[in-house]
C-alpha cells in the first residue's frame, strides 16, 4: 500500500477517479493529504466529500524553492511516499524533487514528448495530429520531460473543440493515472535511463488504428 499527497489547483477529476479506485479496491494506495494552492476549489471539497484531509497552501508571496520547502514540510509531516499532481497548476522546483527523488508523478493531457506545456488540446487540433492522448510520467527538473510510466491514445476529430478533445482525453487520463499508481504500489516500475519498464505488465495488442480509417482496405 503506497501512502498518497495529492496536488490540486482545480476541479480534481483525476483525483476523484484515483479516490474511486481506491475505494473500489482496484488501487492499493492511501491518500494521506490533498494540498491545493488555490482555496475553494472543487476538488477540497471532493477531498472533504470522502473524508480525507486536505489543506490549502497558498502560494502568494513566495519564491518557488520557498513554497516547496513548506510542501516538502507538509508532505513529509503527513508521511507521503509518492505525490501525484493532479492538475497541479505550479512549477515544481529541485527543492521537492531532491526530497522526493523518483516519488513525483504527473500527468499530462498529450503524448509526450510532443505538445508540452499548457493548454495543449487546441495546440494539438491546430496542428492536426490525428491521434492525441494523455501520458503519465515522473516529473524531473524539466517541463513534461520525465521518464514515461503510461499512456494513451485517443483520435482527433475533423469537427473536435479543445473541450470535445479533453473530455475524450480525461476518460483516459482517469484510467492510466490509478494504473500508473497501482504500477507503483506493487513495485513493477524498473527505471532504465530515461526508460520505466512495467515488470510483469500485459503486452499491449500489435494492432494498429489509422485515423481516419482506411476505406480501400476490407
Ligand atoms: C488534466 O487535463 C490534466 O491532464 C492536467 O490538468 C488537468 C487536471 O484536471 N495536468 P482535473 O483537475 O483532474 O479535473
Amino acid at each position: 500500500m503506497v501512502k498518497l499527497g495529492v496536488l490540486v489547483s482545480g476541479s480534481g477529476s483525476n483525483l476523484q477517479a484515483i479516490i474511486d479506485n481506491i475505494e473500489a479496491g482496484r488501487v492499493d494506495a492511501k491518500i494521506q493529504i490533498v494540498i491545493s494552492n488555490v482555496p475553494d476549489v472543487y476538488a477540497l471539497e471532493r477531498a472533504k466529500k470522502h473524508g480525507l484531509p486536505s489543506l490549502v497552501l497558498p502560494h502568494k508571496g513566495l519564491e518557488r524553492e520557498e513554497y516547496d520547502q513548506k510542501l516538502v514540510e507538509t508532505l513529509k509531516a503527513h508521511d507521503v511516499e509518492l505525490i501525484v499532481l493532479a492538475g497541479f497548476m505550479r512549477i515544481i522546483t529541485p527543492v521537492l524533487l531532491r526530497a522526493f527523488p523518483m516519488k513525483v508523478i504527473n500527468i499530462h493531457p498529450a503524448l509526450l514528448p510532443a505538445f508540452p506545456g499548457t493548454h495543449v488540446w487546441q495546440t494539438q487540433i491546430d496542428y492536426g495530429v490525428r491521434f492525441a492522448g494523455c501520458t503519465v510520467h515522473f516529473v524531473d527538473e524539466g517541463t513534461d520531460t520525465g521518464a514515461i510510466i503510461i499512456q494513451a491514445v485517443v483520435p482527433v476529430y475533423d469537427d473536435d473543440t479543445a473541450d470535445t478533445l479533453s473530455a475524450r482525453i480525461l476518460k483516459q487520463e482517469h484510467k492510466i493515472y490509478s494504473q500508473a499508481i497501482q504500477m507503483y504500489a506493487e513495485g513493477r516500475l524498473e527505471i532504465q535511463g530515461h526508460r520505466v519498464l512495467a515488470k510483469g505488465a500485459p503486452k499491449a495488442p500489435d494492432a494498429f488504428l489509422i485515423n481516419p480509417p482506411p476505406t480501400i482496405f476490407e
